[in-house]
């Protein structure tokens, strides 16, 4: 090895080890409340911060720490999560309920500290507790360290796009009535473009988010999806988007006519003002992997308008991308863009995927039922819709994951999530294993050594028929996709065709539906971490669980001590609404 190449390892090294010398620091006030917004001509109340909805920008730079303390004037607890940041050794502000926190009660506060490492571009919070982050949420800008720049050419401008979801009604009470039922979880009815449902949606054109441009320049778009349950297609009428950026990090341009982008996903999308002055649509709408029997999702179409500044004679309606935005169910134009995905990877941006893995799990994801009765279980109606990996339903306990294994309290969680599944059958096949519809329920986590190199094979499943992707989430951490496939996970052949080059870093990526999904990281990140589906209707059935990354055994390389505020589990009423659960309450609740 030359000089020159043992010193840039060593340096490599040294900055995997280090937490990332610390940059400016900034202070943000978030009042948790109800406020009153009109829409699709009927007036509720929300859950919003600081009075709006989308919630307020954070902005930094790379390396910076933020300072946000939450007071909470609303009803119900909650908790904050600050969607890949990866926090180091500080997992006590990340912020999933009864994971790394109980909930901020009402009228109590608490200081978030949001700690920036190597995250560049575009990230998100959002409330992680219950389904509140339907409307708390908002978008994390991220600039180059100053003096740095991004690795291309600096836009004439730039614009923020928060995709969500709306719901008709008081969305807690009906998810809390849903979940004690053991039904179907709530259906949104319209999707917003920066809170705007947009012209197609009744009572809502006057407020359709306008979006004016200048001829000839080239801007940058923050995009966000922010939608509690479904993958979204979005396109700009007449225009082509070059994405260059994906959950923080850089990737390889990909130009194209429009995106797929997942629940928790945040893609940064460069897009020329090259049409001729008008208005354009900028829409979204569902992008379903259901069996086309299933026709209960959203269908409608959330508009934003570009609109070009100048003097003009505005045609009757803007242009809508109707050659560009694929259909709700179109599969194909789903994976086309999605295996296109690459790591920018280059000299100036390396990457490290880790290569001699040390911790292996192959894990399957599945839709399931819980029974009521645990002595005569069948898998009828009478049952309770649930979710699982490798067989287990995730079930919150009373005091959080984290306070319990820094305080060392027994009876909260057990370390025995499973490397595989209980069994092996015919994942994808139609006719799949009775056996494996239902599931067990527990609060199982996987303990990994510091700096383990694990990697992760998802597989989908198609037991009851319930075969769709799952986009997975990683806290503490961001993962590489080595590899991407349909049908049952091969293990002799697959890993063959795996990507070790420049695979897509990212902390959010779907399992396809009746596919695999290949991930690797280090967890150089000591502390709880958890981990899920970002369908919340999936989360809330329990496709989840905690990874603990035990101490490096160095100051640097552990997890931090808890900050003298933290909102405390026990003392208080419990608020939130509680699963059915088989364990503890018998049959309580039947
Ligand atoms: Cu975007 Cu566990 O969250
Ligand atoms: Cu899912």
């Amino acid at each position: 090895m030359n000089l020159y190449l043992q010193l840039y390892c060593l340096l490599v090294l040294v900055g995997q080890l280090l937490p990332l010398a610390r940059g400016d620091v900034h202070y943000y006030k978030f009042v948790l409340k109800e406020t009153n917004v009109t829409k699709l001509c009927v007036s509720k109340r929300i859950l919003t911060v600081n009075d709006s909805f989308p919630g307020p920008e954070i902005h930094v730079h790379k390396g910076d720490t933020v300072y946000v303390n939450v007071y909470n004037y609303g009803p119900y607890g909650v908790t904050l999560h600050w969607h890949g940041v990866k926090q180091p050794a500080n997992p006590w502000s990340d912020g999933p309920e009864y994971i790394t926190q109980c909930p901020i009660q009402p009228g109590a506060n608490f200081t978030y500290e949001v700690i920036f490492s190597d995250e560049e571009g575009t990230l998100w919070w959002h409330a992680h507790s219950d389904w509140t982050r339907a409307t708390v949420h908002g978008a994390i800008i991220i600039f180059p360290k100053e003096g740095t720049t991004a690795p291309y050419p600096e836009p004439d401008g730039e614009e923020v796009i928060v995709l969500a979801a709306w719901y008709k009604g008081d969305l807690m009470a009906e998810l809390a009535e849903d979940i004690i039922a053991g039904t179907d979880l709530p259906h949104s009815r319209g999707y917003t473009t920066n809170g705007e449902l947009g012209d197609f949606s009744n009572c809502s054109s006057e407020t359709t988010y306008r979006w004016l441009v200048d001829y000839g320049k080239t801007y940058l778009l923050r995009i966000v999806n922010a939608v509690v349950n479904a993958e979204l297609f979005f396109a700009v009428a007449e225009h082509t988007l070059t994405v260059v950026g994906m959950d923080g990090a850089y990737v390889k341009p990909i130009v194209t006519d429009y995106i797929m982008i997942s629940p928790g996903q945040t893609m940064d999308v460069l897009l020329t003002a090259d049409q001729p002055l008008g208005r354009y649509y900028m829409a979204a709408r569902e992008y379903s992997t259901e069996s086309a029997a299933v026709t209960g999702f959203d269908h409608s179409n959330a508009t934003a308008i570009l609109q070009y500044n100048g003097d003009y004679n505005f045609t009757s309606r803007p242009i809508f991308p109707h050659f560009q935005l694929p259909m709700y169910l179109d599969m194909k134009a789903g994976k086309n863009f999605t295996n296109r995905i690459r790591s920018l990877a280059n000299e100036d941006y390396p990457i490290n995927v880790p290569e001699n893995i040390t911790t292996r799990m192959f894990i399957t994801v599945s839709m399931n039922v819980l029974c009521r009765n645990s002595t005569s279980c069948s898998t009828d109606m009478g049952n309770i819709l649930a979710t699982s990996m490798n067989n287990i339903s995730w079930n919150n306990p009373q005091v959080d994951v984290l306070e319990a294994y820094y305080r060392n309290l027994s009876g909260y969680y057990t370390t025995d999530f499973p490397d595989w599944p209980k069994t092996m059958y015919d994942f994808t096949s139609d006719n799949y294993d009775e056996d494996a519809v239902i599931t067990d329920q527990g609060t199982k986590v996987k303990v990994l050594n510091y700096y383990e190199s694990v990697e992760i094979v998802f597989q989908g499943t198609s037991v009851m028929g319930g075969s769709v992707n799952h986009p997975m989430h990683l806290h503490g951490h961001s993962f590489y996709v080595v590899g991407i496939g349909s049908g049952n996970f091969n293990n002799n052949t697959d890993p063959l065709s795996y990507n070790l080059i420049d695979p897509p870093k990212v902390n959010t990526f779907g399992v396809p539906k009746n596919g695999w999904l290949a991930i690797r990281f280090f967890a150089n990140n000591p502390g709880v971490w958890f981990w899920h589906c970002h369908l919340d209707r999936h989360m809330t059935w329990g496709m989840d669980t905690a990874f603990i990354v035990r101490d490096g055994g160095t100051e640097e390389t552990s997890l931090r001590p808890p900050p003298p505020n933290m909102p405390r589990c026990t003392d208080l009423p419990d608020m939130s609404i509680k699963r059915w659960n088989n364990v503890n309450e018998g049959s309580a609740q039947l």
